[in-house]
């Protein structure tokens, strides 16, 4: 018999061969039934906020309960997420550059301040930085991409982490990308980051799994962001992206916080620590 999912709402029948089970009649009652019912009430604090996944992420966290402070540099994008965001939970913004450790140890503080002790992190900030060929790089773009993308991430970590060990334990979420699993042709430095974001993670998850301290990354494939849109701006090359996939479609940002969802609630992955989820329909399970 198939392990059953415990957010199971509606009697599902399945046939295999000739047998038919009614999931309902073998549910674990005692199993909760809400979806993501784990983060209502969570304390939680996502960089990047201000557009595309990071902002999905906000939305979807707070439809399910939790109390979100939405991080990043655009004041006026921050408004927008925090007042789009709705639900049983609330959101609310402040600026930060992950860049700069004074304002990610000023953000992790606002979160405490405002939602109670710090359970949970989306750490989504990044960025592609220039693309082109490896010999017209630069030391700025270097230190940008580098600075943004594993320094502001380790930093958020390097805040976060006791801050979520004293409240007992948590779930820390970083933003890698299908470029952490396969190089990328536009830019070597951006893929070289976010393969070190899995290694950082991975890392990290051991030295505070017996905190009760869960670190795990999500690796986007191309999701219809401004970021996406940057680096493809007609539609004939993001038409190119679409066919990459074997799913034959870009992702959307909701599809990546779903699985970011899944991993900042312990009561569905409390079990899964030092692990990647890769949502890119399918690019990299392999060639056709
Ligand atoms: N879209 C894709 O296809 C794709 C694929 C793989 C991985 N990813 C990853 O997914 C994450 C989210 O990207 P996205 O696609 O949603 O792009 P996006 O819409 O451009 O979002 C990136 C966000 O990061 C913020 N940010 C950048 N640098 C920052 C800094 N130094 N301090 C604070 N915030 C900063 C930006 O806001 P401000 O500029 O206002 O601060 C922006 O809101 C990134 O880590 C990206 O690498 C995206």
């Amino acid at each position: 018999m198939r392990v059953l999912p415990a957010t199971l709402h509606t009697l599902v029948t399945v046939t295999r061969s000739n047998l038919e089970v009614t999931l309902s009649e073998v549910v674990d009652p005692a199993l909760p039934l809400t979806p993501h019912s784990g983060l209502a009430g969570m304390s939680v604090m996502v960089t990047g906020a201000g557009s595309g996944i990071g902002r999905a992420a906000v939305a979807a966290l707070v439809a399910a309960g939790a109390r979100v402070l939405a991080v990043g540099r655009t004041e006026q994008a921050l408004k927008e997420t925090a007042a789009e965001a709705a639900g049983p939970g609330e959101a609310s913004w402040t600026r930060a550059d992950i860049r700069r450790s004074e304002d990610v140890e000023a953000a992790v503080r606002v979160t405490e301040e405002r939602y109670g002790p710090l359970q949970g992190a989306f750490n989504a900030a990044g960025t592609f930085g220039r693309f082109g060929p490896l010999h017209g790089d630069d030391p700025e773009n270097f230190a940008d991409v580098v600075g943004t993308n594993l320094g502001g991430v380790w930093d958020c970590m390097r805040h976060q982490l006791p801050r979520i060990r004293e409240a007992g334990g948590g779930s820390i979420v970083n933003c890698a990308s299908v470029a952490a699993h396969l190089g990328h042709a536009r830019s070597p430095l951006y893929s070289a980051t976010k393969h070190a974001v899995i290694g950082l993670s991975k890392s990290a998850a051991l030295q505070y799994a017996a905190d009760n301290v869960r670190i795990n990354v999500v690796s986007p494939g191309s999701t219809d962001t401004p970021m996406l849109r940057s680096l493809y701006p007609s539609e004939e090359a993001l038409d190119t992206r679409r066919h990459r996939a074997p799913l034959r479609r870009l992702g959307t940002s909701q599809d990546v916080a779903g699985a970011v969802l899944w991993l900042l609630d312990s009561t569905a992955s409390g079990y899964v620590t030092g692990q990647t989820v890769i949502v890119d329909g399918g690019v990299t399970a392999g060639s056709s």
